[in-house]
């Protein structure tokens, strides 16, 4: 008889806190089934007091929000947008779809995110060549904010407006002094933002499933990416149409598992966070094994847990232990590959990019789902230890 295979570990599958299906319940018996209904508006409510954002649209999906966002920056074509090279993809494909060219800049090795000395260079540079610059999309990757303070200052001179991409980052804060003279904010809440976008996709710290938040301090923005997100249309009783538009609303019925997850919010950043330190205090002391810094600016929700391995002094590449986790059912992740280095965007710039290689190459992701306990972390851990020790690399 073939043996068992032990229970799969997710990277970061869903979890629900409990108030979800009642929540849903309530929608079933009131009939606001779809598309919008008071679910819709109470999560849109309970996002801004949460954040500290006063405007915010719940829609189908982070890349959605994205796609708002830029439209109602006039992002078109001609037009350039700066972007991390360190992201997923859905960071950079609205503005493409919208006819905009990509250009990408490096992380920086203290934070993993956009490097704020690079996107002045490429500001810099592309508007000495007298393009047109619409917008920058750094990324908080893996749940750490980028530094917002030091990027609108770089982007202030020349007039270019911030959309953070805070898909990864709900829950996490930025700022100084955390905890003491608190001068931090959440992620997306950095005050001078053009907006932000929160993504609740099923592997996220919370999740409707599938959903997206756009989110600004401009009403005015909200109010026009609400209109375009349910095909643009007038007020008039009948379909009045004068620009085009999307079908990118959140359903009520998401909305209402979206209400039960903000309940839990904080004990699932605090549970990250443990994970992160479970994985630390098991595997940080292998020579060639490091993980994610946390920057001064800010309190990551350590949506991943991310390590990088030195194979020549570990024993062990990313992809070896990736495979040795996987032959023993657990899921693990290389880094993002850069958005430079993908054969899509071959023809667009990039301002650095090696930071970005570096850490698509010696990085790794593993399980950090809120649901896993100190006994799941330790079996990862000592497969991870057992690599090293197999290649007879060290002792
Ligand atoms: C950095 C980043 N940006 C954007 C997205 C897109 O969000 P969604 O999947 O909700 O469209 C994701 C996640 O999926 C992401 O990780």
């Amino acid at each position: 008889m073939a043996a068992q295979k032990p229970p799969r570990l997710f990277l970061s599958p869903p979890h629900m806190g409990g108030q979800e299906e009642p929540r849903v319940a309530e929608a079933f018996a009131s009939n606001f089934i779809a598309p919008l209904g008071p679910q819709v508006d109470a999560f849109e409510a309970a996002f801004a007091a949460f954040t500290g954002i006063p405007h915010c649209l719940a829609v189908s999906s982070g890349t959605a929000a994205t796609h708002l966002a830029l439209r109602c920056l006039g992002v078109g074509p001609g037009d350039l947008v700066l972007a991390a090279s360190l992201t997923f993809i859905a960071s950079v494909s609205p503005a493409v779809q919208l006819g905009a060219e990509a250009v990408f800049v490096d992380a920086s090795p203290g934070t993993w995110n956009m490097d704020p000395e690079r996107l002045r260079e490429a500001l810099t540079v592309l508007t000495g060549e007298g393009r047109r610059i619409k917008a920058v999309i750094p990324t908080d990757l893996y749940g750490q904010c980028a530094e917002y303070q030091r990027i609108l200052e770089v982007c202030a001179p020349f007039g270019v407006p911030v959309v953070a991409d805070c898909a990864e980052s709900v829950g996490a804060r930025c700022g100084r002094n955390l905890g003491q003279d608190d001068e931090s904010c959440h992620a997306g809440a950095w005050p001078g933002l053009a907006a932000s976008i929160f993504s609740f996709n099923g592997n996220k710290i919370i999740t409707t499933s599938g959903g997206g938040m756009l989110a600004s301090e401009d009403g005015a923005l909200i109010a026009h990416a609400r209109k375009l997100s349910q095909q643009a249309r007038e007020h008039a009783p009948h379909y009045e149409h004068v620009e085009l538009g999307y079908n990118y609303r959140l359903s009520n019925i998401l909305a209402a598992v979206g209400l039960g997850q903000m309940e839990v919010l904080e004990a699932r950043v605090a549970k990250r966070r443990l994970i992160f330190r479970w994985y630390r205090e098991a595997l940080e002391a292998l020579p060639g094994i490091t993980f994610m810094p946390e920057a001064a600016t800010g309190k990551a929700n350590r949506w991943l847990t991310v390590m990088l391995v030195d194979k020549d002094i570990f024993g062990a590449d990313p992809g070896e232990l990736r495979q040795a986790l996987e032959a023993e059912n657990i899921e693990a992740r290389p880094v993002w590959k850069p958005m430079h280095r993908q054969p899509v965007f071959a023809g667009c710039r990039a301002f650095g990019g090696a930071v970005a290689e570096d850490l698509f190459t010696r990085g790794l992701c593993l399980p950090s789902g809120t649901a896993m306990t100190r006994e799941d972390v330790a079996r990862v851990a000592d497969i991870i230890r057992a690599q090293g020790r197999a290649l007879g690399k060290r002792a």
